[in-house]
Parts: structure tokens; C-alpha cells; sequence
């Protein structure tokens, strides 16, 4: 079993379940636009999302009206969070995220909305949800509620703000996060973990703290700079002889 305590867009719940790597996943994810998401999907409203974002003509106009409408129910919020990442620059939901005025090749909002594609993912997901069980709720909870499985496997994407770094605070609504109490129930978990975190002394000193191992890895962020992001692991001997070939790309 996989637990992704801090799911986002769970990109590798998603991988791990549609490569059969594991049989079934634990998602959680605190912010609840993003959790409205994930909620019509596991509740049997992805094709309904899929339809709604095949319906929908995105101008500036019917953008602002939809992003300014009231927030309700799950299904019409899912679509609103979808919407608001997929126009505003670097699809970032956090207040303040300005809308893509002018966007990949001068095409500003609609440079990122690729109906077709985002309604045929969803239908993809109708094939692997009956092995999600999403939460909405906080990922530190979520970590001690699985810590004892031994058959659970945990990956960790916590919002980048340890050691005063601002990257987490501008990308995410929710990122205020107590690292220190993160890296201690990382101590209690029976099975294996995988954390990312941005490269900082402070990480380092709070991962070796706890015994854990940890490497640099190179990345390349969305303006094609290169940079260093750590991996951090109870174990990381199984790392060396399966070392990636490729850089991990920002989303
Ligand atoms: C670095 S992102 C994860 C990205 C993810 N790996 C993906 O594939 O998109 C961190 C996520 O954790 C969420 N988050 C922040 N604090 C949380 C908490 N206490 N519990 C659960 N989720 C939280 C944020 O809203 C954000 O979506």
C-alpha cells in the first residue's frame, strides 16, 4: 500500500497505481479546492468533471465569472480548482496567482487548457479509483494513522517552507507546516519512506538527526534552471543501483 501524506496532484499515487507498483493508495491533501478534486473523482464524478471541462468555453469573461461564482458542492469546486490551475501562472492556486496573460505562444489563458486532454486523464482514472481512498484531512495525521503497516509505503511531498524558505508559501494556500513533528513520526514508521524536501542546512540537520539518509538530487524547475532538491530516506541502498537516468521536471 502507498501513502501520499501531502497528495497535490498525486502524481505518484497515480503512476504507482496504473503501473500496478502498488494495489492500492492512501491520499491526503489538506486544502480543500484540491481536495474537492479528488473527492468528485473517488465519489464517481469524473466523467461529470470530464463533460464539464469539455463544456465549458474559456474566455476572459466567462473565466472571471466562473472563478468569482460561489463555491458549491464538491463537483462544481473540483471544477473551479481545475480551472483556476490550469489559467493562472505556473498553475499556482495560492491567493494572488495571476492569470496567464500572456501564456505559451502569446495564447495567455487558453495556453494551458488542453480540454480533450484533461477530460480523457479523468477518464482514465474511472479504471483505478476503486483503489483510492482519499482523505481530506492533515497528511501528519494521515502518517501516524499508517505508521505501524509495515506493508505501507510512504511518499512524502511536504510544502517546501523549512529553514525560511519562500518557495512553499507563494505555491500553496496551505503551507505552514510543522517540519520538526513531520520528521519525527518519519522515525515511527514501520515501513519504508521516501521524502522530498528543498535542499537547506536545516533539512539536512533534522535528517541527520533522525538517523535518516539523505542525497542531492539535480531538477530542473519550471524556467529550466537547474537545482538541487533532497531525498530523504530511512534507507537509501536501494537508491544506488536504481539510480534514475532522467532529471525529475517541476510540474
Ligand atoms: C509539494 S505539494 C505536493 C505535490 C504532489 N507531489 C503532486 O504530485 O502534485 C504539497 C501539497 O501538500 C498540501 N498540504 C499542505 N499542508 C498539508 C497538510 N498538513 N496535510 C495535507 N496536505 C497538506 C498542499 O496543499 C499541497 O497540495
Amino acid at each position: 500500500m502507498l501513502v501520499e501524506p501531502f497528495a497535490g496532484g498525486g502524481i505518484i499515487s497515480l503512476t504507482a497505481l496504473f503501473e500496478n507498483i502498488a494495489e492500492r493508495a492512501v491520499m491526503a491533501e489538506i486544502d480543500p479546492d484540491i481536495a474537492a478534486v479528488w473527492k468528485c473523482v473517488v465519489e464517481g464524478n469524473a466523467l461529470w468533471l470530464a463533460d464539464r471541462i469539455l463544456g465549458f468555453d474559456l474566455n476572459w469573461e466567462s473565466l472571471e465569472k466562473e472563478l468569482s461564482a460561489p463555491r458549491e458542492g464538491t463537483r462544481e469546486r473540483a471544477f473551479q480548482t481545475i480551472l483556476k490551475n490550469r489559467t493562472s501562472h505556473g498553475g499556482i492556486l495560492a491567493k494572488g496567482s495571476g492569470r496567464l496573460r500572456r501564456g505559451e505562444n502569446g495564447k495567455g489563458i487558453r495556453s494551458r487548457w488542453y480540454p480533450e486532454t484533461l477530460a480523457q486523464r479523468l477518464r482514465n482514472l474511472e479504471g483505478i479509483v476503486p483503489r483510492i481512498h482519499f482523505l481530506e484531512s492533515d497528511g501528519l495525521e494521515v502518517i501516524q494513522t499508517y505508521s505501524e503497516r509495515k506493508d505501507a509505503a510512504f511518499f512524502i511531498d511536504p510544502p517546501y517552507t523549512a529553514g525560511g524558505k519562500k518557495a512553499g508559501k507563494r505555491l500553496y494556500t496551505h503551507s505552514e507546516l510543522d517540519h520538526k513533528r513531520l520528521f519525527s513520526l518519519c522515525g515511527t514508521i514501520e515501513g519504508g519512506f521516501l521524502m522530498t524536501y528543498d535542499k537547506t542546512e536545516e533539512v539536512i540537520q533534522m535528517a541527520e538527526k533522525h538517523g535518516f539518509h539523505h542525497k542531492s538530487i539535480a531538477m530542473r524547475n519550471t524556467h529550466h534552471a537547474t537545482m538541487n532538491e533532497l531525498v530523504i530516506a530511512k534507507d537509501m541502498t536501494w537508491l544506488d543501483g536504481n539510480r534514475p537516468s532522467g532529471r525529475r521536471r517541476m510540474p
